[in-house]
């Protein structure tokens, strides 16, 4: 695991956005494993500021982001697809039918999670996925339990994981209680995973999840099994290392 912690959030943002700047300029068809929530928000200007400066383009590249919620059309400003078309997509040249999000309005989710796996596997090893972390431990929408699932599926979301993202939301009952999400398996075989966390009330969970004992009761913990972690972290998040 390589741990880097950055003085401030700016720092992180250019950080995180120039590890995939490098990654497609050395290897423009790479394929990106994407996050959403409000980590990721400055990553993707900075992105966008480095598209727009020309230092990147993103024409022959792919992503697959981690989740959606189950029933939010993509025109819903709370949407996963919407935040990815608002916060990035629209604003870099990646042909938008290479831009992949489980459909969580799909009348037969069982099969959009398997469609959403075959076209993974489909694009062959993911590159770089990025990933934040939620505040119980969760990655995408994984969420810590008993078990934990290799493939794409429907996950319950914790109460603690609605009321932190009822932010999103004109009320917190307007949040899903349930999302399709990439699994453990998918997010694993990626080739590097970047983790990034900000914020002091994510120091708790990320030394756990990266210091404690692996448990399906943290899934971030998994991550210290990968070969290829770099994480980042701003002063706040990495108060306890
Ligand atoms: C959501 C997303 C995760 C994200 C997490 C943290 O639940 N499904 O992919 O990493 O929340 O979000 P934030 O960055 O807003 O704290």
């Amino acid at each position: 695991m390589k741990l880097n912690i950055f003085a401030n959030p700016n720092l992180l943002h250019e950080a995180a956005a120039q590890t995939i700047v490098r990654l497609l300029r050395q290897k423009p068809d790479a394929v990106l494993g994407l996050a959403t929530g409000g980590t990721p928000v400055g990553i993707y200007e900075a992105l966008t500021a480095a598209v727009r400066r020309r230092e990147v383009s993103f024409a022959r590249a792919a992503s697959f982001n981690l989740d959606e919620y189950v029933g939010l059309p993509p025109d819903h400003p709370a949407s996963y697809r919407f935040y990815m078309d608002q916060h990035l997509f629209r604003h870099i040249d990646i042909p938008p039918e290479r831009t992949h999000i489980p459909d969580g309005c799909a009348a037969d989710l069982e099969r959009e999670c398997e469609r959403y796996d075959r076209l993974l596997q489909a694009a062959g090893r993911i590159d770089l996925m990025l990933l934040g972390l939620g505040h119980n431990g969760h990655i995408g929408f994984n969420e810590p339990g008993r078990a934990l699932h290799s493939k794409t599926h429907v996950a319950v979301l914790h109460p603690q994981t609605r009321e932190a993202n009822a932010r999103f939301f004109c009320t917190p009952e307007e949040v899903p209680t349930k999302a399709i999400t990439m699994g453990l398996g998918s997010i694993f075989s990626a080739r590097t995973i970047l983790l990034v966390v900000k914020g002091n009330d994510k120091a708790d969970i990320v030394h756990r999840a990266l210091t404690g004992p692996i448990t399906t009761e943290c899934p971030a913990s998994l991550l210290q099994l990968h070969p290829r972690l770099v994480v980042m972290l701003d002063e706040g998040a990495a108060a306890r290392f």
